[in-house]
C-alpha cells in the first residue's frame, strides 16, 4: 500500500510538473485528489488494516495529499501570474506620451458682444423681442415704407439694398429698424424693447464695411420721453460697455424715421484719434444712430404723437467689438480664421 501511495505521488508530481495550463491542473486534481480519485480509493482500504499499519499508511496518505495540494496551488499561482503578466504587457499604456490635441469650439466674439450689449440694455429696463418677430427677409413695407423712407430715397436703390426674387417688394433688411414697426403694430405703449439681428447692405467692402453685419435696435415709447432720456440711456450704455471713459461725440444726423437724429462716434482705438486705415483717417468710428421717433412713424402705427413720444437707436455690433478689442478690420469676423477666433 505504501508503495502504491508512493507511486501515485510520483506520477502525480510528474504530471503537475508537465502541466501547461490551469485546465491541465484541473484534470490532475480530478484524477488524483477528487473523491473518486486514485488517492481516495487507496484511503478507502485503510480501514481494513491493523492499528499499527493504519497509523503509518494513514499519515503517509495525508502527507502525500497535502504535498500534492500544495504543489497544485503553487502551479495554479504560477499560471495565473503568467497570464496576468501577458495581459499587462499587452494592455500597457505609456502615460508619459503627450495627450491628443482636441480642438474645441468657442463662442464667436460677435455672439459674446451681442450678449454683453443686450445685458446692459436689460439692466436699463429694455426687454429683448423674439428674433422671429423681426425677420431678415423683409418687405419694403417694414424696412422702408412705414419708417417714413421716401420712395425715391437712395437707400432703396439696388446699389444699397439687396432685393430678393422671393416675392415682389421683398428685401434682405438693410436695418433692424423693421423691429420698430413690427413691435409698434402689435404693442401699445409703454414700449421698451431691443432687437438684435443681422442686416445686409450692398456696399463696397473695406476695413469698416461688410455686406452683412449686426445691429441691435432699441425702441422706447411712452408718455413724456425726451431727448434727455435718449442721452441718459445711450451715455450710460457707452460708459457701461467700455468700462472706462472713452472719447465720444454726438454728431447731428438725419434718418427719415427720427427727428431730431444723432450719430454717436467713439474715438478709434487703433490710432487713438490720429487717423488710420480702419477709421479712414478720421480718428472716429460711428457706433450707433439714434433719434426721437418721427411723428409720421407714430401716426403710421396708430400711436397718438400728442400723447406719446419716444426714441429709437440702432447699435453696430461689429464696430463696438472692434473698438473694445482693437480689431482693425471688420472682415476678420467673417473669414473663419482660427488664429483670430482663438483669441477670444
Ligand atoms: N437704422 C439706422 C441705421 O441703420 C440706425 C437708427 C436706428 C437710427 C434707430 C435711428 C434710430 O443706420
Amino acid at each position: 500500500m505504501q508503495e502504491k501511495l508512493n507511486n501515485i505521488y510520483k506520477s502525480a508530481s510528474e504530471d503537475i510538473e508537465k502541466a501547461q495550463s490551469g485546465a491541465d491542473l484541473d484534470e490532475i486534481k480530478l484524477k488524483y485528489l477528487s473523491r473518486k480519485g486514485e488517492l481516495n480509493s487507496i484511503k478507502k482500504g485503510i480501514k481494513d488494516l491493523s492499528v499499527e499499519e493504519k497509523k503509518v499508511v494513514g499519515s503517509l496518505a495525508n502527507e502525500i495529499s497535502n504535498k500534492l495540494e500544495n504543489a497544485l496551488s503553487a502551479k495554479y499561482k504560477e499560471f495565473y501570474q503568467k497570464e496576468l503578466d501577458a495581459k499587462l504587457e499587452k494592455e500597457k499604456i505609456d502615460i508619459t506620451l503627450p495627450g491628443k490635441y482636441i480642438p474645441r469650439g468657442k463662442e464667436h466674439p460677435l455672439t459674446s458682444t451681442t450678449e454683453e450689449i443686450v445685458k446692459i440694455f436689460r439692466t436699463l429696463g429694455f426687454s429683448q423681442i423674439p428674433t422671429a418677430d423681426a425677420p431678415e427677409v423683409e418687405t419694403e413695407y417694414f424696412n422702408f415704407d412705414m419708417l417714413n423712407v421716401p420712395k425715391d430715397h437712395p437707400a432703396r436703390d439696388v446699389q444699397d439694398t439687396f432685393y430678393t426674387k422671393i416675392a415682389p417688394f421683398t428685401v434682405l433688411r438693410s436695418q433692424t429698424s423693421n423691429a420698430q414697426i413690427r413691435t409698434m403694430e402689435k404693442m401699445k405703449p409703454p414700449i421698451r424693447i431691443i432687437a438684435p439681428g443681422r442686416v445686409y447692405r450692398n456696399e463696397t467692402l473695406n476695413a469698416r464695411k461688410n455686406n452683412f453685419f449686426h445691429q441691435i435696435e432699441g425702441l422706447y415709447v411712452d408718455k413724456g420721453v425726451t431727448f434727455g432720456d435718449l442721452k441718459g440711456v445711450l451715455n450710460e450704455f457707452i460708459r457701461s460697455y467700455f468700462g472706462a471713459a472713452r472719447p465720444t461725440r454726438y454728431r447731428s444726423s438725419f434718418f427719415p424715421f427720427t427727428e431730431p437724429s444723432v450719430e454717436i462716434d467713439v474715438q478709434c482705438i487703433m490710432c487713438e484719434g490720429k487717423g488710420c486705415r480702419t477709421c479712414s483717417g478720421t480718428g472716429w468710428l460711428e457706433v450707433l444712430g439714434a433719434g426721437m421717433v418721427d411723428v409720421n412713424v407714430l401716426k403710421g402705427v396708430g400711436i397718438d404723437p400728442d400723447v406719446y413720444t419716444g426714441f429709437a437707436f440702432g447699435v453696430g455690433v461689429e464696430r463696438l467689438a472692434m473698438l473694445k478689442y482693437a480689431i482693425n478690420d471688420i472682415r476678420l469676423f467673417f473669414n473663419d480664421d482660427k488664429r483670430f477666433l482663438e483669441q477670444f
